[in-house]
């Protein structure tokens, strides 16, 4: 198995991403890191320590608490994944003792352990990984990849009209993070807009009996805030998806080009703009902008070849 960190805002859909990753049996994790997002950054950490427990890593993997302030300082909770981030769920505490060690530390100690084969996955906002690469920015060389679940490219927003809430969250951490050379894979509402839990899939996880409770609880929950809030029949597949592609690119498709991230307006703040970059040169912008195409990434533009629904 391969190393791997799992920074994440538990969150709905963020301990099932955790349960199907430890589930793939690809992937050694490391660490399991807390971010604010879903939920303020005490209360995912609580859930983080909670979900190792559930999930039986508990006192194996190590979980680290994330950054205290977003890099854009605008501290965010959604409320859309419920009063504890998990829904109401208050699961019982990890009996571990709290690690010392804070999220981006962790982070910088695992890149330098394993140097050119860690894989990361974000699943919320990018403060940890911004906070690690502010303080040394040679860690973009030394990830083999960053799978961050967040954006959009060429779909609306689900936050704001333009923007995807992990972006949306903490703007300023993502733009550090895609201008960081790091290489990395945005798998944004593009693609996960395709692949959908649906009624049948709640069924199925309810009938699958022992050990499957706690999952289907928070997906019935996620089910029902999808309908309520967006009059979806069927909940996206985000952080989950972020996670299978990490192993499994083909799960989405892909194009190759440049995220800006807008941070400086109250209107557009955390749209992520896509420069193709077959495109890069026509486009009208001055050129400190144009000049952040040298650095490039592979985004979800849409689903793949691969089923990832059944998997
Ligand atoms: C993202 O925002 C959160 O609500 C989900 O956990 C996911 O990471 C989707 O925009
Ligand atoms: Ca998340």
């Amino acid at each position: 198995p391969a190393p791997i960190v799992l920074d994440s805002d538990p969150g709905l859909d963020d301990a099932v991403a955790l349960q199907y990753l430890l589930g793939t049996g690809l992937w050694d994790l490391k660490a399991y890191t807390a971010v604010g997002g879903n939920a303020p950054v005490d209360r995912a950490f609580r859930n983080a320590r909670g979900l190792a427990r559930a999930f039986g890593i508990d006192g194996d993997v190590p979980v680290h608490r994330g950054a205290g302030r977003t890099v854009s300082r605008v501290v965010s909770d959604s409320g859309f994944h419920g009063p504890t981030g998990l829904g109401e769920e208050e699961l019982p505490d990890s009996t571990a003792p709290e690690q010392e060690e804070s999220a981006a530390a962790a982070l910088l100690r695992l890149s330098h352990r394993h140097e050119g084969e860690l894989t990361v996955v974000a699943t919320g906002p990018l403060t940890n990984v911004a906070a690690a690469l502010l303080q040394d920015p040679g860690l973009a060389r030394r990830v083999r990849r960053l799978v961050f679940m967040g954006g959009a490219a060429r779909v609306p927003g689900n936050c704001t009209p333009l923007a995807e809430f992990n972006v949306w969250a903490d703007p300023d951490a993502a733009d550090i993070v895609v201008s960081s050379g790091i290489p990395y894979t945005m798998v944004g509402l593009d693609a996960t807009h395709g692949w959908r839990f649906t009624h049948q899939d709640l069924a199925r996880l309810d009938a699958a009996g022992p050990g499957q409770e706690m999952t289907a609880r928070f997906m019935r929950t996620y089910l029902r805030a999808y309908e309520t809030n967006h009059g979806d029949g069927s909940c996206p597949l985000h952080d989950p998806l972020a996670v299978g592609v990490a192993a499994e690119e083909s799960f989405v498709t892909t194009a190759t080009g440049t995220v800006v991230v807008e941070c400086a307006s109250e209107l557009g703040r955390g749209q992520t703009v896509f420069l193709a970059q077959d495109k890069a040169e026509r486009y009208s912008y001055p050129p400190h902008i144009l000049d952040r195409t040298r650095h490039t990434g592979r985004v979800a533009l849409g689903t793949g070849p691969r089923d990832f629904s059944t998997h």
